[in-house]
């Protein structure tokens, strides 16, 4: 039997010129996959008429929106999921449901090989391989445009030549990848990082400066997980969606960093997550009333750990399943809303209500129920303090003699 390899498909002309050679250089039968993890542009269909017109022998397409957004964006939103401080992962998240797909059609078609489109410079093709070494150890991966050096000139001139049925015009001087978490976008002018972004890069935001009037929006969340807007229950994909709707008019979720990349690199990036930050912003303001205060100090550890572990392509790790289960636990509590201004390219929160709650007004109070007695105080500043001012006074003894 023909040996077949299973192409991770995204429609566009590096991987549609992937499908021809990689027959050429392995001899090798396609089977291109799509996965719809809310990138939105072309049908999914379209896409699969591409692949086979483009002689793929097999195409298959998976619409994993919902799987995406509830098995990938909701933990990293429990997380609060913010690489270096900034960036809510949103390509890092996408490559391990990819690769459940990519290698589910491996099983389905009988492939022994497994390729994607990413470069050697990205953390991309780490994520995809980890990830496929991972769930399918037999398996074997290539990556054509890394291996067998397919630059984009050389894949417009075999586009052409071989009259693949896609556009080899239009020039895009950026890398883009997007989905419903969010859009990731580099390269082009942006690598000289004086440059400041120009309007024409961004798709998911409108432009902060000219906002609409405020718009507020009050989110549900029960045991971590966010469940309705304005009172209206809706799924988490439709959350996040209609999310990066309202936020997005406002401008919020742009980001522009520069970054580590796994492979040593630092990289200028530009992300738009208007649902995805509005939604970590919220969650964070539920859980500092509702988890208790250590708590809440080692998640934000946890946190950051788990956030490290998904960047560098080890969602499918053993450490990183074990954080999963500390991070749900921490979540028992945080139930409740937040009420949100989206306004100017800020979420601002305005207002949080629980019944599970820790705040107690009567301890917190200036006003008269105040039950807290301040007396207690004084003895417990001496002794918080004991274990420094033991140690200073040694080493005033020891300056001095
Ligand atoms: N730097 C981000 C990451 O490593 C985004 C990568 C996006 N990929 C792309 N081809 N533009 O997760």
């Amino acid at each position: 039997m023909t040996d077949r390899v299973v192409l991770a498909y995204s429609g566009g002309l590096d991987t549609s010129v992937a499908i021809g050679w990689i027959d050429e250089a392995t001899g090798a039968e396609v089977i291109a996959v799509a996965v719809d993890v809310g990138q939105g542009g072309e049908s999914l269909e379209t896409i699969r008429q591409r692949a086979l017109g483009c002689g793929a022998v097999e195409a298959y397409v998976a619409d994993a929106r919902d799987e995406f957004a509830e098995g990938y964006c909701l933990p990293a939103l429990k997380a609060n999921a913010l690489y270096q401080g900034h960036y809510p992962l949103v390509s890092a998240l996408s490559r391990p449901v990819i690769v459940k797909h990519l290698v589910a059609a491996a099983r389905q078609f009988g492939a022994s090989t497994v390729a994607h489109g990413c470069t050697g410079k990205g953390n991309d093709q780490v994520r995809f391989e980890v990830g496929i070494q991972t769930l399918g150890p037999d398996l074997t991966c290539i990556a054509p445009v890394r291996d067998l050096a397919l630059t984009r000139d050389k894949a417009i001139e075999y586009a052409e030549r071989n009259d693949l049925p896609i556009e080899t015009t239009k020039k895009n001087p950026y890398s883009i990848d997007q989905n419903v978490w969010g859009r990731a976008v580099e390269t082009g002018y942006l690598e000289d990082l004086w440059n400041a972004p120009t309007k024409d890069i961004y798709d998911y935001t409108a432009t902060p400066e000219f906002p609409p009037a405020p718009d507020e929006v009050i989110i549900s969340f029960r045991e971590g997980v966010p469940v309705a807007l304005d009172g209206v229950e809706l799924s988490q994909l439709q959350i996040i969606q209609e999310l990066n709707r309202r936020a997005g008019a406002q401008g919020v979720g742009r980001i522009d960093v520069v970054e580590d990349r796994l492979v040593g690199i630092k990289s200028r990036e530009v992300y738009e997550a208007p649902g995805a930050m509005t939604l970590i912003t919220a969650h964070k303001h539920l859980e500092d009333i509702t988890v208790e205060r250590e708590q809440a100090r080692f998640k934000a550890t946890a946190g950051q750990r788990w956030t490290e572990l998904v960047y560098d392509g080890q969602w499918f790790s053993p450490l990183k399943r074990s954080l999963d289960a500390f991070i749900d636990d921490t979540q028992r509590y945080v139930s409740g809303d937040i009420r949100v201004v989206l306004h100017g390219g800020v979420a601002q929160v305005t207002g949080r209500r629980s019944d599970t709650s820790l705040y107690d007004f009567n301890l917190a109070t200036y006003d008269i129920g105040d039950t807290f007695d301040q007396s207690q105080a004084k003895g417990f500043i001496e002794l918080w303090g004991m274990s420094a001012k033991v140690a200073s006074s040694r080493d005033q003894r020891i300056a001095g003699s």
